[in-house]
């Protein structure tokens, strides 16, 4: 049976876009895969009062199952509120790849869908997106679509350079498909290892600027944007880990980044590293541990912080609940 998200109290983006936009802040759009990390997410999101956005990659809904995933979500709005915040919660796609799964997910009450035709040619991309957007609007299902190409690992699909979004093609692009936002490639990557050791790791805020004065106000999505922080990365190779030369965005530049028609702001990878760097110091630690709750309840609180950090700090969308 169908649901909608409307009938599950989540909500669509396009109201929280604006108001991102015109308030120069982003909305987070944190990855979740199981009950830790969307709990550290309600708490943070609470905490801090902050609107956001659930992401469910393919990836996700193949390890966690669609159906639980959307329970999952339901449970996490009567969470918040248990917690005592009314948070306006939405439930996105990351990374559809195709119309069918667009569909699937709308149809399970997701909110928002991503499809993500950028590995397409520009004629083919407009023609799947703008496919997408006719389905999805009649349910108020707010759709994002991509123009240029990330480097690094998106689910199976691994480019090795950046394609960089093209600021002549963006008008086309939206006006042509009628998307509700649009992600850029301006050196943001997926991943860990988003620069290489002894190179700058700047971000071409001068692209984002030109696309912008292209399309003003239109609500402008950064993938790929983990800072990698130094200190989760040390936790991790001090406690039996090897992750070298693993390096992220700034903050700096992504609290740049936000202060402009950026309205969301992608993190997974951070996530992933604050959590694994908890359970690898208890483990490490308490080599006689073996309940998982010892170890997933540090991994949940890092999380929890991490998240509450990027609020505050990164994003700017504390207290536009
Ligand atoms: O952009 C990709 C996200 O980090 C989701 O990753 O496809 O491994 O779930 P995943
Ligand atoms: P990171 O790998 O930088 O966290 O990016 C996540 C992302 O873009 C999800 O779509
Ligand atoms: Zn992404």
């Amino acid at each position: 049976m169908p649901v909608s998200y409307k009938d599950i109290g989540l909500v669509s983006s396009k109201e929280l876009f604006a108001k991102a936009v015109k308030g120069g802040y982003a909305i987070p759009a944190y990855n979740f895969n199981n009950m830790e990390q969307l709990q550290a997410i309600i708490m943070a999101c609470v905490e801090t009062s902050s609107p956001v956005i659930l992401q469910v990659s393919s990836g996700a809904r193949k390890y966690a199952n669609a159906t639980l995933l959307r329970y999952m979500a339901e449970g996490a709005v009567e969470y918040a509120k248990e917690l005592g915040g009314s948070i306006p919660i939405v439930l996105h796609l990351d990374h559809g790849d195709t119309y069918e799964l667009c569909v699937s997910c709308i149809e399970s009450g997701f909110a928002s869908v991503m499809i993500d035709g950028s590995h397409h040619s520009f004629e083919e991309n407009v023609a799947l997106t703008k496919k997408v957007v006719e389905y999805a609007h009649k349910y108020d299902v707010t759709v994002e679509g991509e123009l240029g190409i990330l480097a690094g690992i998106e689910d199976e699909v691994k480019a090795k350079e950046h394609v960089y979004t093209k600021p002549e093609e963006v008008e086309d692009f939206v006006t042509k498909t009628g998307v509700d936002s649009l992600a850029i490639a301006i050196g943001t990557s997926h991943g860990a290892y988003k620069f290489k050791p002894g190179t700058n790791p700047e971000i071409r805020l001068d692209i984002l600027h030109e696309i912008e004065k292209r399309i003003p106000g239109f609500p402008i999505v950064l993938h790929g944007s983990s800072s990698v922080p130094p200190e989760l990365v040390k936790i991790i190779n001090d406690n039996g880990g090897k992750l070298e030369d693993a390096i992220g965005i700034p903050e700096e530049q992504l609290r740049e980044a936000a202060k402009s028609a950026v309205c969301k702001i992608n993190i997974d990878s951070d996530g992933r590293l604050a959590m694994t760097a908890a359970i690898r110091k208890v483990l490490n630690e308490k080599p006689a541990e073996f309940d998982p709750r010892k170890y997933l309840g540090p991994a949940r609180e890092a999380l929890r912080e991490l998240y509450k950090h990027k609020i505050i700090n990164v994003l700017g969308s504390n207290g536009k609940a």
